[in-house]
């Protein structure tokens, strides 16, 4: 099975590194947004992003100027823009890149499951809800992976490929093969809570949170303390603060909520308190830190 044709629903901040990469890897990409307004900033997007990195290459001396151009016009090329969900039927690869919210996803997939031909993929880009309960809302349980992208998708090197009880093993290869052809490394996991990257690193936030919520040390030596002594480019509180205050609170409550006995689960209160006021991280302008931009104020 070859993945040749891809499909993409949503065009934000994942959607459009996903559809740019499937293009640079040579797949032809339908992405489907909900207005017109979305799609054209996601396409803008894209164009921008393209041609930076292609410029990037010249600069390195690993293209010449003639094929910077041919990158970014054959990646454009490959792309098509749609707000109409029937432009995806024949598509061998349809990756959700919506909004997180379960009860949506169910409802994509299975209008999906109506629309596409029997043989195409499903795929869920989610950060936190199980895939089970997606593929059975498709209809096609084993024609359905988790392939979870990382922020920037153009640069995390990064791709988590999911497989539930029911996913047939031609199709988790052909996940796994398509994620290489976007130029990630593609990681196998089973379908728990968090996949490999956020079941380590959502608890380890939560760890530092609930340090400097029982005072055991300052924000700042939170920070140093992982920085130095691990090698980590940013400390933990500053990490949380990047992610967002409020996805970080978002994703735990989720978990707690669907297992209740599992420590590594547990909710700051810190978090909350912060979220309820407003301070939601970087992009706010405050979270544990005050921003200016990328920058700490
Ligand atoms: N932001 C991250 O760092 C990150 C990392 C990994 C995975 N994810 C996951 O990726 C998914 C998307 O997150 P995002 O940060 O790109 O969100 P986003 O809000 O930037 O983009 C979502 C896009 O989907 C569009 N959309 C919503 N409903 C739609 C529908 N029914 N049909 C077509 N388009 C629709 C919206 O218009 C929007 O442009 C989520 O499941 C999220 O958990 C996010």
């Amino acid at each position: 099975m070859k993945i040749q044709k891809v499909g993409v629903v949503g065009c934000g901040l994942m959607g459009h590194g996903i559809v740019q990469v499937a293009a640079q890897g040579g797949c032809d990409v339908v992405v489907v947004e909900a207005e017109q307004g979305f799609l054209d900033k996601g396409l803008g997007r894209i164009e921008k992003s393209v041609t930076k990195l292609s410029q990037k290459l010249v600069e390195k001396g690993k293209k010449t100027e003639e094929q910077a151009q041919e990158m970014v016009t054959g990646t454009l090329g490959r792309i098509t823009g749609s707000l109409d969900k029937a432009d995806l039927a024949d598509c061998d690869l349809v990756v959700d890149a919506i909004v997180e919210n379960l009860e949506i996803k169910k409802a994509l997939f299975a209008e999906l499951g109506g629309i596409c031909k029997p043989e195409t993929v499903f795929a869920s880009n989610t950060s936190s809800f199980p895939i089970g309960e997606m593929a059975d809302a498709s209809g096609r349980p084993d024609r359905f992976v988790g392939l979870h992208f990382f922020n920037p998708v153009q640069l995390m090197r990064l791709v988590e490929v999911v497989r539930t009880e029911s996913t047939d093993e031609d199709v988790f290869a052909a996940a796994r093969a398509f994620g290489e052809a976007c130029g990630k490394t593609p990681v196998s996991c089973k379908d728990t809570p968090g996949f490999v990257v956020n079941r380590l690193l959502v608890p380890y936030m939560t760890q530092a949170l609930l340090m400097l919520d029982r005072g055991d040390a300052s924000r700042e030596d939170i920070d140093a303390a992982m920085q130095l002594g691990c090698g980590h480019p940013m400390g933990p509180l500053t990490l949380t603060d990047y992610v967002g205050l409020d996805t970080t609170l978002f994703i735990l409550q989720g978990w707690k909520e669907r297992y209740p006995d599992e420590p590594a689960f547990e909710v700051p209160a810190i978090l909350e308190k912060l979220v309820a006021e407003g301070k939601l991280g970087r992009k706010t302008g405050e979270g544990f830190y005050k921003w200016d931009g990328d920058k700490k104020a």
